[in-house]
């Protein structure tokens, strides 16, 4: 099991336009960095669309994912690309940040428009630095989800192995699939899409 699955994430989605077109995509990398300022990071891999959008406009919105999220929601924001044409937004309720971006007014508990004060560039990923420029809570009695919580209840569990001994799973540490022995040099995971090199040893 890798340490990092030991590390306590929330989940959410993170959104940006490129004029009046919003996409968004999963992330867990949403971290506080200073409370006075307002600062936070999110980190988001190179390939991504929404990484370009975020990038090119310099804003982005975060909506903070709740624990009555489901796995049809993971699926569409944290497993396709907005690349693709796809709406990912279209079915869901909706609000608009000041600037025009999209976030999600369904299991969400509030959301949070960033302007990116710098970027740190990571080879496969970006770091955007942000400060707050928007916020708001919504009602809501759910609790916020976290990654554990994920895992445990909303993703789909892996089959039972044989006479349930399951001592060679790899993990995708991604989006958590988990594979049955050591995946192939060109294994693609079947959720994410990401490759070996993504996959840790539980
Ligand atoms: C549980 C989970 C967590 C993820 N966390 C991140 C992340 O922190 N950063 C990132 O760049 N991608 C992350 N991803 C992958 C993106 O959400 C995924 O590649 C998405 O399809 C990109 O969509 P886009 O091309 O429309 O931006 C995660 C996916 C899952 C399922």
């Amino acid at each position: 099991m890798s340490l990092l699955f030991k590390i306590t994430y929330g989940l959410y989605v993170l959104s940006a336009a490129d004029g009046s077109k919003s996409n968004g995509c999963l992330i867990n990398t949403v971290m506080q960095q200073t409370a006075v300022p307002e600062r936070v990071t999110v980190t988001i891999h190179k390939d991504n669309y929404t990484h370009d959008m975020v990038k090119d406009s310099g804003v982005c919105a975060v909506s903070v994912l709740d624990t009555s999220t489901k796995f049809d929601l993971v699926k569409i924001f944290g497993m396709q690309s907005g690349r693709d044409g796809v709406d990912k937004f279209s079915g869901y309720n909706c609000k608009t940040t000041k600037s025009g971006i999209k976030v999600l007014a369904d299991y969400s508990l509030g959301f949070m428009e960033l302007k990116v004060l710098s970027t740190i560039d990571m080879d496969t990923h970006s770091i955007f630095v942000c400060e707050i420029a928007e916020s708001a809570v919504f009602e809501s009695a759910n609790q916020p989800l976290s990654y554990a919580y994920y895992h445990s209840n909303i993703k789909p569990q892996p089959k039972a192995a044989v006479n349930d001994v399951k001592n060679d799973i790899w993990t995708c540490v991604i989006c958590g699939f988990d594979h049955d022995g050591e995946p192939a040099d060109d294994y693609i995971c079947p959720l994410c899409k990401h490759g070996k090199a993504d996959f840790v040893k539980k």
